[in-house]
C-alpha cells in the first residue's frame, strides 16, 4: 500500500525503518572483503558503531590555520581522545609518532589552495602504494558535485576507490561545498548519494537544520559530519548531538576541536556525545569542568 508521502507525491525515505546491514555492523559494508571490513572496524567502534575522527588536513589548502600552527604540539595531546586521524601524508610523516595506534584516513587529493576562487580543480596526489606504506585504513577524496570541476573530482573518487578496492583500503567521499552552493538537505542528500553510488565506503558531509535524517536515510553507507567553521563550543556540541540523533555514524571534526579554547576537553565532550549518549548540556558541562594542559588562557 502506498505511504502518505507517496500519495502526496513526496519522496519517501522510510526514516523510521533502519537499513538492513546484512550481518556486518557498518552500513552498506556487508559484502566487502575481510581486509576492508577489518579496516572499517578500526575506524567505526564495534561497540557503538560510531567514530570520532579528528580532521587536521587543513594545511593542504590553508597552510598553518589557527589551532594547527604546530601539528606536533597541537595534535599529539588529542590522540588518546579520538578514534581516527584524518590528515595529509606530510602531516602524518613529520608530526605523528608511528607508534600511535590510531587508524589513519589519508587525504589523497591535492592541487587547490584557498588562494583560488574555484577550489575544485584537484587531482589525486598520493599513490595507492604510499597510502599502503603509511598503513592507511581509508583515503579521503574531496568531491565537488555541481562544481566547475565536478567530473574531474568524481573521476578522482572513482580512481581512488578502484585502487583502494584492489588492496582493501576504504575510501571516504567528502562532499565539498563551494562558496556559491547551498548546504540544504536536497543538495547534501544528492551529493552524498552520488558518492555512495560511485562506491565510497563512507561519506563526510555537513549537518543541515532541516531534513538531515533524510540525507542519512538516502545514503546507503555511513555518514560522518564535518565540523565546519569554528562556532561556540556549546553550539558545536549541539550540532554533533543533533547529527548523531538523526543517524550520523560519527563526526570528522577539525576546527571545532583543535581551535577550541580547550581542545582536549572538547575532544572528550564530543566523544561523550558520539559514544556515551551524553546530551549537549551534559557534554558542555563536562567541557567546562575539564582542565587540561593545552587549554588556552
Ligand atoms: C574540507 C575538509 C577539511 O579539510 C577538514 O577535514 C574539515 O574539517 P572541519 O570543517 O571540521 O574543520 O575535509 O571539506
Amino acid at each position: 500500500m502506498p505511504s502518505k508521502e507517496e500519495v502526496a507525491g513526496r519522496k519517501n525515505f522510510h526514516v523510521d525503518t533502519p537499513m538492513d546491514t546484512g550481518g556486518f555492523y557498518v552500513r552498506g559494508s556487508a559484502h566487502l572483503d575481510w581486509g576492508m571490513k577489518n579496516r572499517l572496524s578500526r575506524i567505526f567502534n564495534p561497540d557503538s558503531g560510531r567514530t570520532v575522527m579528528l580532521a587536521f588536513d587543513h594545511g593542504y589548502l590553508m597552510g598553518p590555520t589557527t589551532g594547527l600552527e604546530r601539528l606536533d604540539l597541537n595534535i599529539r595531546p588529542l590522540l588518546p581522545h579520538v578514534d581516527c586521524l584524518m590528515c595529509t601524508r606530510g602531516g602524518l610523516r613529520t608530526c605523528i609518532p608511528p607508534q600511535t595506534n590510531k587508524p589513519v584516513c589519508l587525504r589523497v587529493t591535492a592541487g587547490a589552495t584557498v588562494l583560488k576562487d574555484d577550489m575544485s580543480d584537484e587531482c589525486v596526489g598520493v599513490d595507492i602504494e604510499d597510502a599502503a606504506r603509511l598503513n592507511a585504513s581509508a583515503m579521503a577524496v574531496q568531491c565537488y558535485v555541481g562544481g566547475a570541476c565536478e567530473r574531474q573530482t568524481l573521476e578522482n573518487l572513482s580512481r581512488v576507490i578502484n585502487a583502494g578496492n584492489r588492496l582493501g583500503i576504504a575510501t571516504l567521499g567528502v562532499t565539498a561545498v563551494g562558496k556559491e552552493m547551498a548546504r540544504d538537505a536536497r543538495y547534501l542528500g544528492m551529493a552524498s548519494r552520488v558518492l555512495a553510488e560511485l562506491g565510497a565506503h563512507f561519506v563526510k558531509t555537513y549537518f543541515c537544520e532541516e531534513g538531515f535524517e533524510e540525507v542519512v536515510a538516502g545514503c546507503p553507507v555511513p555518514i560522518v559530519i564535518a565540523g565546519g567553521k569554528k562556532i561556540p563550543e556549546a553550539d558545536a556540541l549541539k550540532m554533533a548531538w543533533r547529527a548523531i540523533d538523526q543517524g550520523a555514524r560519527g563526526v570528522d571534526m577539525g576546527r571545532n576541536i583543535f581551535a577550541a579554547r580547550n581542545p582536549v576537553a572538547m575532544a572528550q565532550a564530543v566523544r561523550s556525545i558520539v559514544h556515551g549518549a551524553a546530551s549537549p548540556d551534559e557534554a558542555h558541562e563536562m567541557y567546562q569542568d575539564t582542565k587540561s594542559d593545552n587549554a588556552k588562557p
